[in-house]
């Protein structure tokens, strides 16, 4: 069974291809066993070889306004990943052409549109965001921690899949300069959010959580408010880039702001859209008391 949602640019295709796994997805049965969160220390010796081995065709730049971040192809990150993904897990899902495996590959090789419109937006709204703390969550390239490195915040960067965090986001974050873990004030974690949020919810909290097109699975909603829940500080600010509608998979904005509002802890608004195709939109999500505290 293959089913797509999205963009024609960026089509999430899922592609449950075993019969046996197909009739357990439509029973309900599919039981995922997620991964578990860890922290990883960048690889000096192996990021500064796999950074000295590119050549100029291999790196990308984003542009945001007048700031570029530059990063690794994702052919690039995807071929060097057959030295490192032992199970050859991303590597099968990308060349059979799907985006996503739940539970195995979770998309981060590649840059989707939310980032493109979450960058911009952040740029408009934020000069600086000296001495905060953001995370950006389910980061994959690690463009809008970078834009947020770029800006003086201390950043932490959580990607599923620790290849992608090993050979992707690290890379791309040593590309633009920020290569003296010593000096920068950055972390990087892979693994399921349930169990990121049991790890990081005794640490401080984040004064700002970027998160980009990472509402795509229903099925997710309760472990991604569950980290909003257990590490936002209590004046801190989400901002969510996604689509309105996910087809296929029925994930959305407006399915997202329902679950939120069920939930009773943090009120959202639309802060912009785009309605020419596609539909997408950001989301300002933040703490209820804040909103109806008086000035
Ligand atoms: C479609 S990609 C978006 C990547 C990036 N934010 C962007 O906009 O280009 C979704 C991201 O969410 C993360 N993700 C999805 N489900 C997750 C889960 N259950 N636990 C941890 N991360 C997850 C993946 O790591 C992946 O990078």
């Amino acid at each position: 069974m293959l089913i797509v949602a999205g963009s024609k640019k960026n089509m999430f295709k899922f592609d449950f291809s075993t019969s046996k796994d197909e009739h357990e997805k439509e029973s309900g049965k599919l039981e995922i066993e997620w991964l578990p969160a860890q922290e990883i220390n960048p690889n000096l010796v192996r990021t500064n070889s796999l950074i000295e081995s590119l050549e100029e065709k291999d790196i990308k730049r984003f542009q945001s306004g007048e700031l570029e971040i530059k990063y690794m192809s994702t052919d690039y990150a995807v071929n060097r990943l057959v030295f490192y993904d032992e199970e050859n897990i991303i590597l099968n899902t990308e060349h059979s052409h799907s985006d996503l495996l739940p539970g195995k590959y979770e998309g981060g090789l590649k840059i989707w549109e939310g980032t493109q419109d979450l960058a911009n937006y952040l740029n408009k709204e934020y000069s600086s965001l000296k001495d905060k703390s953001v995370l950006d969550l389910g980061c994959g390239a690690g463009i809008l921690g970078i834009l947020a490195c770029f800006k003086n915040a201390n950043v932490v960067f959580q990607d599923y899949n620790s290849s992608v965090i090993n050979l992707y986001t690290i890379i791309n974050v040593f590309l633009n300069d920020f290569n003296d873990p010593e000096k920068f004030a950055y972390k990087f974690f892979s693994g399921d959010w349930e169990s990121f949020t049991t790890l990081r919810e005794n640490f401080k909290k984040f004064d700002m959580i970027l998160t980009s097109e990472t509402i795509y699975n229903v099925d997710n909603y309760e472990k991604l408010h569950s980290v909003f829940e257990k590490t936002l500080s209590e004046n801190g600010i989400i901002f969510l880039a996604a689509k309105s509608y996910y087809f296929g998979v029925g994930g959305g904005t407006r399915q997202f702001e329902e679950f939120l509002k069920k939930k009773n802890i943090f009120i959202s608004e639309v802060v912009w859209k785009f309605t020419g195709g596609v539909n997408r939109e950001i989301l300002k999500i933040f703490l209820f008391e804040i909103s109806t505290t008086p000035n």
